[in-house]
């Protein structure tokens, strides 16, 4: 059953957003539009390089910024700085925001498109990635760089420019509705990997938007006051900005400010993450955009460092100009707001680019449907396997794939604007069907109503179980439906019974000693079933590996409290994801880093040299064991001294290898300077404390065969200290009566600001989330 997907997809805050944007539309532009034909009319000055010396021009990025800045008027600069509503998808799908273009001045109309795992929006004719969590379980920086590349060369194929990705967000509960877009719980994992696809996805000569910051980890309510993460200096720098540092190092073009209030303060009006950490501390140079209806203030976003406002702009239209004019925003803020934007634009070359992508063109092709496999197969983590049942070989007779998630109900990606729309799917009973036909083997289909007839029947049992997971509503627990755990209880009866798990990450597995092997696929894209198909029968190795702790039970989580999640308190503090679960001392149901492979890896002759600084290497052996070819994760864990207060150990470094039979191979980390370093409150700075670290290497979080030492004699500061807050910026949150009179003035865009939130207390109706599959999302937990 191969499923193809027609279509509209339609996600009703599209059509908010079209309204709301038209909004303010309305609003603005007749007046800008009088303004701008007085300046110049470019029909009687029709030379580019007369009028636009900045084109093509040799001069430095920012000598051409500042030519440009000197020559825009006010209402130029005000309309850089916020999105316009032309574009909307009021007539199908184009982008998710848009900056119109300014054709005195030669500034090329900027289009934003989802997002993190694919083109999204709407758009058809693109490929259906694996989600995020796939890919991180590939743990392969290769691999997602070139996922960021295909990204990127759809995108700009539909004519975009910025890609609204990857996501930086930890999987800080499984319950969280995005928990598919993240790239699992660990922010060494999650900063590798996000930076290698804004190398993939700049390399391909699209803008990244690395989003969101920070400590955006739910939706319930989000957007709305309840959603304040209260989160501590240490745990915020140590977990939740890391990987942000990542991203800016590995040159993002822009950042997106979230939904939530970190500690009492909106992300998005926040002078401490965004002007003295992010533009500060991390030194970033390219813009910062607000969420989707995240701005909730004018002249404090603009003054905390926010640059530009999507999707409309009544904060950075009429509201940002009142604050220039009262001065209660500078001009030359603004002009830094307007560089930021414009510096990336210069970076690429977008002024100098003949757009030539239009949403209407196909970009899919084997290429990347090439990748989209590879991710899924890679992402494969096979969690189980008793009497090395798989792989399947000649000999099974027959394979009984059993359950609607197998069939129509398939889920090859999440929901709300990571959801990108297949050409078609593969099936897990369209894959395997095909594959067993090879091998001679018969194959039956069970929707899962007669789970254990059709198990019983069977050499195999192939069962899948889902769970949906969608943006703008978090799951309420990580179990599957009783209808799902009924189906492989029956199923179970055949002692060879397999569970293929095609969820956002962690679930519950209470049937688990019943069944002999379980598999979890996650949302494995539109190649789904052909990547199963080829893991079950041992064409490519299993090769995922957990980027998420999975519990024995939801009670284990960090953020099991309520006060936690969807509360807000962080105060779980470090000890986020498999750190929690040493620290606390439970034993998880499968660990982080967790997953087997057909063959077996042998660990030796681990070597650790340098002073624990950048430039610090940890070497070791990984050989294949076993009697098939294989891949394997060196994981590189570093336990801190006592006196430094971190939780037992964290993730420092990994490398995939693929290995022959008896090979082995020296597989290299090599440390930078956060490795071995905490960050201190009081100097507000990383510093390598002195004492004893112990550095551990092997194939799982829990299975660490070779451990080495470093001592460090003497505590030193490894980084300079985050800098004060910039002259002007707000220190809190807006007075009340500040906040009052932001609604008044922007009452459109406040109430659906506040809808954003409503929204997650409901969930969108399950027809519109996505009408490709999964057809009917939320009728189960
Ligand atoms: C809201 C989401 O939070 C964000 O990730 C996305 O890029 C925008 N909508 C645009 O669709």
């Amino acid at each position: 059953m191969r499923l193809q997907r027609r279509g509209r997809y339609a996600w009703p805050a599209s059509a908010l957003v079209s309204l709301i944007a038209a909004t303010t539309l309305v609003t603005g532009s007749a007046a800008q539009a009088a303004e701008v034909a007085e300046v110049v009319d470019p029909a009687a000055n029709p030379s580019v390089e007369t009028r636009c010396p900045w084109v093509g021009s040799d001069a430095p990025v920012e000598q051409r910024i500042d030519q440009l800045v000197s020559r825009m008027t006010l209402d130029e600069k005000l309309d850089l700085v916020h999105g316009s509503a032309v574009p909307f998808q009021f007539v199908g799908p184009t982008y998710a925001g848009m900056i119109s273009e300014n054709p005195r001045l030669c500034i090329p109309r900027l289009g934003l498109s989802d997002g993190p795992a694919g083109v999204g929006n709407g758009h058809t004719g693109v490929t259906q990635l694996p989600s995020p969590m796939a890919l991180a379980a590939s743990w392969d920086a290769d691999l997602a760089s070139r996922y960021g590349a295909t990204i990127a060369r759809e995108a700009r194929g539909k004519g975009a420019d910025v890609v609204l990705g990857p996501t930086v967000d930890l999987l800080r509960d499984p319950r969280a509705g995005r928990s598919f877009e993240t790239l699992g719980e660990d922010p060494h994992l999650t900063g590798e990997l996000a930076a290698a696809q804004v190398g993939g996805i700049q390399g391909e000569g699209a803008l990244a938007q690395s989003k969101h910051i920070a400590a955006y980890n739910q939706e319930t309510l989000r957007n709305l006051p309840a959603n304040d993460s209260i989160v501590d200096e240490r745990t915020l720098q140590e977990v939740y900005l890391s990987p942000v540092q990542d991203v800016v190092d590995a040159g993002t073009a822009s950042v997106m400010c979230g939904y939530n209030r970190l500690n009492g303060v909106h992300a998005c009006n926040n002078t401490y993450l965004l002007s003295q950490v992010l533009k500060g501390q991390f030194g970033f140079d390219g813009f910062v955009t607000s969420d989707w209806f995240a701005t909730q203030a004018s002249h404090a976003a603009a003054n905390a460092g926010m640059d530009l406002q999507m999707p409309g702009g009544c904060h950075y239209g009429p509201r940002l100009r009142h604050g220039i004019n009262s001065g209660a925003v500078t001009t030359s803020k603004l002009d830094d707001m307007v560089s930021r934007i414009l510096r990336p634009m210069f970076r690429f070359g977008l002024f100098e680019r003949e757009k030539n992508g239009s949403p209407d063109d196909v970009v899919t092709g084997p290429d990347h449907a090439a990748v989209a496999r590879e991710v899924a197969q890679k992402g494969m983590t096979l969690l189980k396997n008793d009497d090395a049942l798989l792989p399947l070989g000649d000999d099974t007779g027959s394979v009984a794939v059993i359950g609607d998630a197998a069939g129509e109900r398939v889920i090859g990606s999440g929901g709300g604007s990571p959801h990108v729309i297949a050409p078609e799917i593969v099936t897990p009973h369209d894959g395997i069907a095909e594959r067993a036909r090879r091998a001679g083997a018969d194959v039956t289909f069970d929707d899962g109503s007669q789970a254990g007839e059709a198990a019983g029947a069977a050499d195999v049992a192939v069962v899948v179980a889902r769970k949906w997971s969608t943006e703008s509503k978090d799951n309420k627990d990580i179990r599957l439906s009783d209808k799902d755990n009924e189906m492989i209880r029956a199923a179970a009866a055949n002692p060879n019974t397999i569970v293929v798990l095609n969820t956002a990450g962690p679930v519950e597995m209470p049937w688990l000693d019943d069944v002999a092997g379980v598999l979890a696929a996650w949302y494995p894209g539109q190649e789904y079933g052909d990547a199963l198909a080829s893991v079950l029968y041992g064409d490519s190795d299993p090769g995922g590996r957990l980027p998420a702790t999975f519990p024995v039970s939801q009670a284990d989580l960090p953020a099991a409290d309520k006060d936690r999640f969807p509360g807000g308190a962080y105060d779980e503090g470090l000890a986020v994801g498999y750190r929690w679960y040493d620290r606390e001392g439970i034993e998880p149901l499968f660990p982080f880093g967790h997953g087997l492979s057909y063959t077996t890896f042998g660990y030796s002759e681990l070597e650790v040299d340098g002073d624990g600084g950048a430039g610090t290497t940890v070497t070791a052996t990984v050989t294949n064991t076993g009697e098939r070819a294989g891949s394997e994760v060196a994981q590189l864990y570093v336990a801190h001294p006592e006196s430094a207060g971190e939780p037992p150990k964290r993730l420092e470094g990994f490398r995939r290898v693929e290995l022959e039979p008896g090979e082995s191979e020296r597989v290299r980390f090599e440390l930078d300077e956060r490795s071995l370093a905490q960050w201190d409150v009081d100097a507000d700075q990383w510093v390598r404390g002195a004492g004893d670290y112990t550095l551990s290497v092997g194939g799982s979080s829990r299975d660490l065969p070779l451990t080495g030492d470093l001592a460090v004699a003497d505590e030193m500061p490894v980084s300079e200290p985050t800098p004060p807050p910039p002259p002007g910026a707000p220190k809190g949150d807006d007075p009340a009566w500040t906040k009052i009179g932001n609604v008044a003035r922007c009452p459109v865009e406040s109430l659906y600001a506040g809808m954003i939130g409503a929204i997650s207390l409901f969930g969108l109706p399950p027809g519109e989330q996505a009408t490709r599959p999964p057809r009917n999302p939320t009728d189960e937990g």
